[in-house]
């Protein structure tokens, strides 16, 4: 429930405007406030007094109006939000707020708050999967701001693909879910969390490498869970094709050696979980020059093992965070193989989970772990990555805080 959040919505000019009308019917329903900014565009699709009628307030589309500034100027606008919401948010409205443009309300208004932005693009398809969309993606993400949508299917113009405007209800879920993160307690608050993720590249010569299907979705989903719960995080990431985790520190580095390096750099920590998928070898006679085809011979790969980040932080000598949290993924005999690496690895905590083919883990978007500790195991239900996150952080901050 929304308990009367106010949402500044501002409507850009694309066919899916002609959700927004309910949209804002269902933020109000949900107990929210709404304020509508409607851009010269959004108007040729949605008139202001539907916006007008529904929200109960007067709609802004003009930044030069005398009137709209002596009674609400335009940053005051800006700045009268909880959340400003940016739906449909067009390819033009995404491309002026990533270069900081300002030319009309819309825009001013976007470059002028210092509240949270949502946006849900909507777009042909084509445009959305323009280089110059998705570099105008990559930088409002890292500015801060957060995406829902687009989601995929038949478009207005016949066309098939992601671009469509995620639905109002979602929307409306996204923005509850916003309002949700921000008042959750905030069990880790003050403490420096350090989370390795993904998979590492073992180079094999300049141009071929060993690695494996970890697709870094738990761990990112853990960095966001952790920040969310009010730590500042660290985020070690191997090669992924995930954007970074807002509001965290992200370091990317290829190999076993350079995560254990950046480890080494990011402590001290109050927890450190390892959930990266580290090659256990790396190819010890690495090749400068492209290896190349001998006759018949097939060359051996000459391996050797890579430094095990995890057991080593677990018994630092200095810097050992109060508490250690170890990944295990199994394709067989789950438990007992974790079992045998917690008491192996001196780690707090163990985090055991199936990534055979058949379980789909690997690179899904589910999981299902068991938490395996002095106390014994404890399995939790299959969720999403995301809960699976949430779930586990909480344990730990629980943890953690009984350590004192
Ligand atoms: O031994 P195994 O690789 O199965 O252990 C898994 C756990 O150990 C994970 O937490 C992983 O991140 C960590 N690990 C590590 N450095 C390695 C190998 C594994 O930190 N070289």
């Amino acid at each position: 429930m929304l308990n009367g959040r106010r949402v500044l919505l501002i409507v850009g000019g694309g066919i899916a405007a002609y959700k927004t009308p309910e949209l804002v019917r269902q933020i109000r329903k949900a107990g929210g406030h709404v304020r509508v900014i409607l851009t010269k565009a959004g108007a040729e699709f949605v008139t202001p007094l539907t916006l007008a009628s529904l929200t109960g307030e007067k709609v802004h589309d003009a930044l030069f109006s005398l009137t709209d500034e002596i009674e609400m100027g335009h940053i005051e606008l800006s700045r009268a939000a909880d959340l400003v919401v940016v739906a449909p948010a067009t390819a033009d409205l995404m491309a002026k707020a990533a270069n900081g443009l300002a030319n009309d309300l819309a825009s001013t208004t976007l470059l002028a708050t210092d509240k949270p932005v949502l946006m849900a693009p909507a777009m042909n398809v084509r445009m959305w999967q323009h280089a110059a969309t998705q570099r105008n993606l990559a930088t409002l993400r890292a500015d801060g701001i957060n995406f829902i949508g687009p989601d995929e299917g038949e478009m207005a113009c016949g066309e098939y693909g992601p671009g469509r405007m995620a639905e109002p209800a979602a929307i409306v879920a996204a923005i509850e879910a916003h309002f949700a993160r921000q008042n959750a307690p905030k069990p880790l608050a003050g403490k420096h969390v350090l989370i390795t993720a993904g998979p590492t590249h073992e180079p094999i010569d300049p141009v071929r490498y060993i690695a494996n299907r970890s697709s870094g979705k738990q761990g990112y989903a853990l960095a966001e869970a952790a920040r969310d719960a009010g730590a500042r995080v660290t985020l070690v990431s191997g090669p992924v094709t995930l954007a970074p985790p807002q509001g965290a520190c992200t370091i990317r580095v290829e190999t076993a050696r350079e995560m254990n390096e950046a480890v080494e750099q990011a402590l001290p920590a109050d927890l450190a979980i390892f959930a990266a998928a580290v090659a256990d070898w790396r190819v010890a006679d690495e090749s400068r020059e492209k290896r190349k085809k001998d006759g018949n011979a097939i060359p051996p790969l000459q391996l050797t093992e890579n430094p095990d980040i995890l057991a080593r932080v677990s018994r630092h000598a200095s810097k050992r965070p109060r508490l250690v949290v170890g990944f295990a993924a199994e394709t067989e005999k789950v438990l007992e193989h974790a079992k045998a690496k917690f008491a192996r690895k001196g780690c707090d905590l163990l985090v055991a989970n199936d990534v055979s083919p058949a379980s789909g883990v690997m690179g899904g978007d589910r999981n299902r772990v068991h938490l395996v500790s002095p106390d014994g195991v404890e399995s939790l239900p299959e969720m999403s990555k995301n809960e699976v996150a949430t779930a586990l952080i909480a344990r730990f901050a629980e943890v953690l805080a009984r350590r004192g």
